[in-house]
């Protein structure tokens, strides 16, 4: 599962989601998107790794014109697979961008709410900013299309998507406690340890904007009750039976 308050938020303003290699982002990702499609948002899944794992999320487009015949025939769930070259998935993703926007602003398609997550966002952004992701994150969440930036290392990301995204989550991270610190997470810094132990494997730390940080058990999982005047029951049955 995933905390119905931070899905809400996921769906109205902007997020960051950051975590070193293996910590669990893409795959959260996918579980947010999911869940996002089942309550009639659009998603647009930007993957320039073209990973199979999550092909799932929805038809597979490798040029703009092909995510526009997409738009304009209302598909709900869009994959994107830029070209490799960087300056080409560079231009590809603003492109994409202002075809979104274009189709936003259309007789019949301005209602349509939509979210577009971008993996390994540092790939796409250039010296001086990328367009693309400026507006999007600068004016996007005003015509309803929400962005979802994934990046290995909070340091790596575009100054604008992190002041601008409200909902921010981390997984363990390789910022060094000095850079989270002047970054005002020192209560993040702290928690570091608890983090990268490996029974807190894919456990996230998130904010939805409100100044308040909390612990997330890993997505996919039922939250443990314990505590519950059910489980205590239980334990006390187990323990009277052995
Ligand atoms: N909540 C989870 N429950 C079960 N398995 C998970 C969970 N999160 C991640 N995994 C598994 O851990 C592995 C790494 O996850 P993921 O691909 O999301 O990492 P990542 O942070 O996106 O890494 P990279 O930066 O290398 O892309 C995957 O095999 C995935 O299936
Ligand atoms: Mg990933």
């Amino acid at each position: 599962m995933v905390a119905k308050r931070l899905l809400d938020n996921i769906g109205r303003r902007h997020t960051a989601i950051i975590g070193q290699t293996r910590s669990g982002k893409t795959y959260a990702t996918r579980f947010i998107l999911k869940k996002l499609q089942g309550q009639g948002i659009h998603t647009i899944f930007f993957d320039p790794k073209h990973d199979d794992d999550y092909a799932d999320l929805g038809v597979i487009c490798y040029t703009p014109m092909q995510v526009y015949a997409k738009l304009l025939s209302k598909t709900p769930k869009i994959i994107y697979r830029p070209n490799p070259e960087k300056n080409k998935r560079q231009e590809e993703l603003t492109r994409v961008i202002n075809l979104a926007f274009e189709v936003s602003k259309t007789k019949g398609y301005k209602r349509i709410k939509r979210v577009f997550a971008i993996d390994e966002v540092q790939l796409m952004v250039k010296k001086g900013g990328n367009d693309g992701i400026e507006r999007l994150w600068t004016v996007g969440a005003g015509q309803g299309i929400l962005g979802l930036a994934i990046t290995q290392r909070i340091q790596l990301l575009n100054e604008t998507i992190w002041s601008q995204s409200e909902n921010k989550i981390l997984f363990k991270v390789e910022d060094r406690p000095e850079y989270l610190r002047s970054r005002n997470l020192d209560h993040y810094a702290e928690l570091l340890p608890y983090f990268q132990a490996p029974e807190n494997r894919y456990w996230f730390y998130a904010t939805v904007g409100d100044g308040v940080w909390k612990k997330h058990p890993p997505v996919g999982e039922k939250k443990e009750r314990t505590g519950s005047p059910n489980n205590m029951r239980r334990l006390r049955l187990s323990r009277w039976q052995s």
